[in-house]
């Protein structure tokens, strides 16, 4: 199983959607959606999974599950029995995110503090919804160190989580590389649930080291799949497994990576969505945001970077990049506010961007941050 990783502010329903056309990916979970002491109305559970209104599913075909973010078993079983009534294909339970916002308020990977609360948002959430829907975990391996590790896993387990992801590296790891995918082998044999790994897989390379060295049969991939759109593609390719999601760009599973020339359609289908959904002003952030990673991969990228950096204007983006094939269902102007991610609870810090940044980056990133 390969899964698409949950990004706040970075992998929404839009890429979403433009990353699963590409194919290879057997499911998302969505960003979080953070439960506070509220019962949340449930235009804030389609706003953030568009899909539920959809079946579920991406337009490719593929599954999202949602997931919760909280600290509070019973307002969090509440949130989840009306998640369940629009029936997504699971719900996520998140005890990795290391944002202080929600840290402070006891949320994310704090929590790996607490294996017993931990086992009690599970356990709680389990009860509130139906027994068919699946219900899964996603941790680091600790918060401060790695000591509640184990504790936290098995607690996650015996609530009745079907399925545990695995981010191989603390809150106090950040994202600085490694991730420890031995330390998840240690949590995958610790539990008799499915045990997904998840960190610092950039290329096939990468996955089939991670995949030996966790012993996982499943992975997550994040921001590999972002500054590679084939990567899942190309993984499947080289273990010679079949692609789940439909593959609408050809050639990719024996080239391992989208030709730049395919990516610039792609990016164009993405900014056309971007622009029918995102407020004017932050139209440019989202699409430089991606480009941002795309750099890793793609010199083609680098070049094309730094010749709209400066440019804040969608039209003169998209003429500058896309030119005549510019998505002509784009209109004029963008802007549905409800729309746009909300920074402030913002899950994942600048340290995330993979390269160091220059002041002139630096500027670029907070403006995409926002986004
Ligand atoms: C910008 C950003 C936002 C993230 N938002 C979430 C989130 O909403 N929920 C979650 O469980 N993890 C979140 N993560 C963590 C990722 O799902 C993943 O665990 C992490 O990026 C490591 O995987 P990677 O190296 O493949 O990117 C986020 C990561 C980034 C970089």
């Amino acid at each position: 199983m390969i899964l698409l990783a949950p990004m706040e502010g970075l992998l929404d329903h839009m890429l979403r959607d433009t990353l699963t056309r590409v194919g290879g990916v057997d499911r998302c979970v969505s960003e979080f959606i953070r439960v506070t002491d509220q019962l949340l109305p449930r235009r804030v559970f389609t706003r953030i999974v568009p899909e539920l209104l959809d079946g579920g599913r991406t337009r490719a075909g593929v599954p999202v599950r949602a997931q919760l973010l909280g600290s509070d078993p019973q307002c969090l079983a509440e949130n989840a029995a009306r998640l369940a009534e629009l029936d997504p294909e699971g719900i996520d339970l998140n005890f990795g995110c290391p944002a202080k916002t929600v840290n402070r308020h006891r949320g994310g990977a704090v929590l790996l503090d607490e294996p017993e609360l931990v086992g009690e948002i599970v356990a709680a959430v389990r009860r509130a919804v139906p027994a068919h829907l699946p219900v899964s975990a996603k941790m680091r391996l600790g918060n401060e160190d790695r000591e509640r590790m184990l504790d936290c896993a098995r607690a996650i387990e015996a609530a009745g989580a079907s399925e545990l992801v695995v981010h191989g590296r603390t809150k106090r790891d950040g994202y600085k590389p490694p991730a420890y995918w031995d330390q998840i082998a240690v949590v995958r044999e610790a539990v008799a649930i499915d045990v997904v790994a998840n960190g610092e897989v950039w290329t096939v390379e990468d996955a089939l080291r991670c995949l030996r060295e966790s012993g996982c049969h499943s992975l997550m991939l994040g921001r590999g799949m972002v500054a590679d759109p084939g990567l899942a593609l190309a993984l499947r390719a080289a273990l010679g497994t079949s692609a789940a999601g439909t593959s609408s760009v050809e050639g990719a599973a024996t080239a391992g990576a989208l030709p730049w020339a395919e990516m610039l359609p792609l990016m164009a289908g993405f900014f056309a969505q971007v622009r029918r959904k995102v407020a004017t002003r932050h139209q440019a952030g989202r699409l430089k945001q991606w480009l941002h990673y795309l750099r890793r991969r793609y010199p083609e990228a680098e070049d094309t970077y730094q010749r709209v950096r400066t440019i804040n204007a969608p039209d003169l983006l998209a003429l500058t990049l896309f030119g005549d094939a510019l998505d002509p269902q784009a209109p004029p102007e963008g802007g549905d506010e409800d729309d746009l991610v909300d920074a402030s609870t913002a899950c994942e810090a600048d340290d995330a961007l993979d390269r160091p940044t220059d002041s002139d980056q630096r500027q670029d990133s907070d403006t995409l941050i926002a986004a």
